[in-house]
């Protein structure tokens, strides 16, 4: 895969320079001077979405190449000079539909979904093992029942982003802040041994589940709300969807159990200001509001301080109150 990045490629007319892209969006866009069709195009390059045209193409035609918004394609690219930087696109061909392959073209986490998965359901089924034997055996089903939740909802659980923006705000975001939770939530059950293991990672891995209906996620990891979204927020769908799949559940599940889980949901934000339902009301409804917001901050930090040179501060961020600074250590 090609290292191009469109901002850098010089302006000039008649000279075009192969690249590599992830289709963002395109659309048919009308007909030429020269009476042939064109498009327009949004494509990302691994730094910046970059929107242009394509001339003497339909989006039809494009879909006859099985080209569509997630493919990875190699095109020719023209940068001309009008109205600023101007891009076209030619000879337009397919290089992949795997998802996989988007990996160096649009941002992800630094680690495969597919493995951040897998370890969500290997920390929920030790903590239940773990809260059992402090429960003398008994056991209240309720990691088996959020395992066989995310199961049902894996594909989109794993693509969703977390946010719009502020953080996670990627393709497998969602993923990406749960399996940072649910690591978060074990480290506290080793420090607070009273709390509840099964309860507080189950929690920490489908506190946001509701975004899955609160918010669309387009291929290349963009999120917009639904409406939904704006008139329920996540809280309240995510236990909406709890509600939803329990009915169809045929495993065992200890009522109180559940009705922790729920709570958990619903005071996650902590505060009603950040729109939490109810406050915590028991200390695993508290430690999953604080390292809620805990991942959020981190990711901004992280984010941040990661797009400034050494020695730089920031302007005053307007969410957190804060500058961050990169430390120059040479
Ligand atoms: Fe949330
Ligand atoms: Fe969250």
């Amino acid at each position: 895969m090609n290292k191009v990045k469109l901002s850098t490629l010089p302006i000039a007319k008649g000279s075009t320079t192969e690249v590599t892209l992830a289709v963002a969006s395109y659309k048919n866009c009308g007909v030429a001077k020269n009476g042939k069709p064109y498009i327009d195009i949004t494509v990302m390059d691994g730094e910046a979405m970059v929107s242009g045209k394509a001339f003497s193409i339909t989006a039809e035609e494009l879909e006859g190449i099985s080209v569509r918004e997630g493919s990875v394609i190699s095109a020719k690219v023209e940068v001309s000079d009008f109205n600023g930087r101007s891009y076209t696109f030619s000879d337009i061909r397919l290089e992949s539909n795997d998802s996989s392959a988007l990996v160096q073209l649009v941002p992800m986490p630094p680690h495969d979904p597919e493995k951040m998965y897998a370890e969500i359901l290997k920390m929920i089924r030790h903590s239940a093992d773990k809260t059992a034997e402090q429960r003398c055996g008994a056991r209240s089903g309720l990691g088996e029942f959020v395992c066989a939740f995310l199961e049902a909802n894996k594909a989109d659980y794993i693509k969703s982003s977390a946010a719009l923006k502020m953080h996670h705000d990627l393709r497998s975001g969602l993923v990406y802040h749960s399996f940072r939770m649910a690591m978060a939530a074990i480290c506290m059950t080793k420090v607070y041994s009273a709390l509840d293991a099964e309860l507080l990672v189950s929690a920490a891995a489908i506190h946001d589940i509701g975004k899955l209906r609160s918010m669309t996620t387009s291929e290349l990891g963009m999120a917009a709300y639904t409406s939904d979204g704006v008139l329920f927020e996540h809280l309240l769908l995510g236990i909406e969807m709890l509600n939803e799949f329990r009915l169809t559940y045929e495993g065992e599940l200890e009522e109180e159990a559940y009705r922790l889980l729920k709570h958990l949901i619903a005071s996650h934000h902590g505060k009603k200001e950040f729109d939490a339902i109810t406050l915590p009301a028991v200390p695993e409804a508290l430690v999953l509001s604080m390292i809620d917001d805990l991942d959020a901050k981190m990711y901004m930090y992280e984010k941040n301080i990661a797009q400034l040179e050494p020695g730089a501060i920031s302007d005053k961020n307007r969410l957190i109150g804060t500058s961050f600074y990169r430390p120059d250590r040479g």
